[in-house]
Order: structure tokens, then C-alpha cells, then sequence
């Protein structure tokens, strides 16, 4: 069990206020709550940042209009091009015109990124989102 330390943090009010009215939202009971997962998520970003052939995994949410020329099929191609990296594949037909794909991937983040984007590029796409995360091995 690691040793617990107690450390001072100087705000200015307006901040900390703001801070307090976020973690009572959130559903935190004490602001070391809330900093511990400010410091967790940062170390994270970290990890992955930090490391480009660490394995990763990623949530890659696109929405398009099925529509558009050929999209359908690019999309679906470029998937195909990245078999070792797609764990899984969510399609929802939103409206008439727009469709979700949501897209779990594991890999690194160099390859995660380089598939991402070029969904995320495709023309038509009207939004892409990508959510990298890691097991966050070595943090507590
Ligand atoms: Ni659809």
C-alpha cells in the first residue's frame, strides 16, 4: 500500500468555486476525490501520448450521411484495410439521412490515429470524435 500525502493547493476563489459547484455535480464527496481523477486522467493521456507503440485502446464515434456518393462502401473499406486493429463495429441509422458508427479499437496509438483520421476524413463525414484511453497500467 502506498504512502498517503497530504499536499496544499493555493487557488483563487473564483476558480475554486466553480471547481467545488462541478465535483457536487459529478457526484464527488470531497475535492481529493475529484484532483486524484484530474491527476489519473492526465497520466493516462500521458500514457498513450507518450508512447506511440504502447498498445492502446481506442472509441472512434463518426456520424455521416449515408447519401453522400459511396461513403458507405469507403468507410466500410478503410475497415477492412484495419482488421488487427477494429475489436468492433456499431452501426445506427439515426434519421432518414445520418448515420452513427461507433468503433472500438485496440493497438497502438500511432495506428489508431492513422485509421481514425483517415475516417475521420473521408468526404461526408460530418463529425468524428476519437477517445483514446489505456489500462492505465503502472497508476494506482
Ligand atoms: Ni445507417
Amino acid at each position: 500500500m502506498p504512502e498517503i500525502i497530504r499536499f496544499g493547493v493555493s487557488l483563487d476563489t473564483q476558480l475554486l468555486e466553480k471547481f467545488d459547484a462541478l465535483n457536487s455535480e459529478k457526484g464527488y464527496k470531497n475535492r481529493s476525490e475529484a484532483i486524484r481523477d484530474l491527476i489519473r486522467n492526465e497520466l493516462v493521456e500521458q500514457e498513450w501520448t507518450g508512447d506511440e507503440n504502447g498498445e492502446t485502446v481506442g472509441v472512434f464515434s463518426l456520424v455521416y450521411d449515408h447519401h453522400r456518393n459511396e461513403i458507405s462502401q469507403e468507410l466500410n473499406h478503410i475497415q477492412h484495410e484495419s482488421l488487427e486493429l477494429i475489436v468492433s463495429t456499431t452501426h445506427v441509422h439515426v434519421d432518414f439521412h445520418n448515420c452513427l458508427e461507433v468503433i472500438i479499437l485496440r493497438g497502438s496509438s500511432r495506428k489508431i490515429r492513422e485509421v481514425t483520421n483517415r475516417l475521420g476524413s473521408t468526404r461526408g463525414v460530418k463529425h468524428g470524435k476519437l477517445i483514446m484511453t489505456s489500462t492505465g497500467s503502472g497508476l494506482k
